[in-house]
């Protein structure tokens, strides 16, 4: 497809990975974008996705719709699963009828997060939340039906649209003096216009006639905590408040959370020869757009 015209459908395009890729298209002229949310497509819906490959003639599928309600999960867990894992499997069938690839976006959530070494694609999955195991069947109904796809697993992402860490820590930043964040969860924040660039270059690094059956791991680089990352937001947007590392006991949650959940990107960096910036590095950038924004508003 290298130089080749495509035509590429996003679904869950309102969401923020979709609205990071939909911020990228312009890097990529040759191709033809066509983006797709609730209500229009539910991924959930045969007809509805039959009808969006169609019309849109796609070479290839990006799909960064997904229920994320990781808390919410553990009480409507049969709305996570028609989402993630029959959702999942619609696309899978939807790709191979029209010979398209599919890009599939999952999650770190995919681990217990007992290791104390990054995990590896071929580390075995076992999750302990209702979020994760629906997430972890949608991979697995992908590599059953699709013909040819890649999934790549993220963690922590993050970026100025929507509900996640960063835009939460901004908002409470501003308002107290003192936040409690728990220290020992251990991962990597991404941002999600890094991953969006990640599976684009992915894309157009994908050959004319082969077929993919590859999982991978991407993040941003590097490691920290939850507390971590908010000191580092605070510290970089000046704000005075005081973050104080707690336990995850003091932290309650309805779904249980990976204690360490760092991703090893070696496989995508060398089968896709991407660079991946470091978390902090990248987390600077996006607070300087977000002063540029607040200051042109
Ligand atoms: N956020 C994270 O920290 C994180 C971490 C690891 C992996 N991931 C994975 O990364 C991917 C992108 O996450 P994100 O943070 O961009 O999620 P997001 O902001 O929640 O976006 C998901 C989008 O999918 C839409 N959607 C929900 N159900 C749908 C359905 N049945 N059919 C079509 N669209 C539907 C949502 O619409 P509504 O808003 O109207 O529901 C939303 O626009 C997901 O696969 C997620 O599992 C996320």
């Amino acid at each position: 497809m290298n130089g080749i015209k495509m035509n590429i459908l996003v679904t869950g395009g309102n969401g923020q990975l979709g609205t990071s890729i939909r911020e990228r298209t312009g890097s990529h002229p040759d191709w033809r974008f066509s983006f797709y949310d609730l209500p229009e497509l539910d991924i959930t819906s045969e007809a509805q996705v039959e009808a969006a490959v169609r019309s849109t003639e796609c070479g290839a599928i990006i799909n960064c719709a997904a229920y994320t309600e990781v808390d919410r999960a553990e009480s409507e867990p049969e709305i996570a699963y028609r989402v993630n894992r029959d959702g999942a499997a619609v696309l899978a069938r939807c790709a191979k009828a029209a010979g398209a690839l599919l890009a599939h976006v999952s999650t770190d959530y995919v681990f217990n997060g007992s290791a104390c070494r990054p995990y590896t694609e071929t580390d075995l999955p076992d999750p302990p939340g209702v979020y994760g195991r629906s997430k972890l069947e949608g991979e697995l109904r992908i590599r059953e039906i699709a013909p040819s796809y890649l999934i790549i697993r993220t963690s922590w992402l993050y970026s100025l649209h929507g509900r996640n860490f960063l835009n939460t820590m901004l908002r409470l930043g501003a308002e107290r003096e003192r936040l409690d964040v728990v220290f020992d969860q251990v991962g990597t924040p991404t941002r999600a216009s890094d991953l969006a660039g990640a599976i684009l270059s992915m894309i157009s690094g994908v050959k004319p006639g082969v077929k993919y059956a590859g999982i991978y791991h991407y993040s941003n680089e590097g490691v920290c905590s939850w507390y971590d990352f908010a000191t580092a937001i605070m510290r970089l947007k000046s704000f005075p408040c005081m973050v104080r590392p707690i336990e995850s006991s003091g932290y309650p949650t309805p779904a249980p959370r990976p204690a360490y959940s760092v991703l090893n990107k070696e496989a995508i960096k060398t089968d896709w020869g991407l660079d991946i910036p470091h978390w902090y590095d990248t987390l600077a950038d996006q607070l300087t757009t977000h002063q540029a924004n607040q200051s042109s508003s």
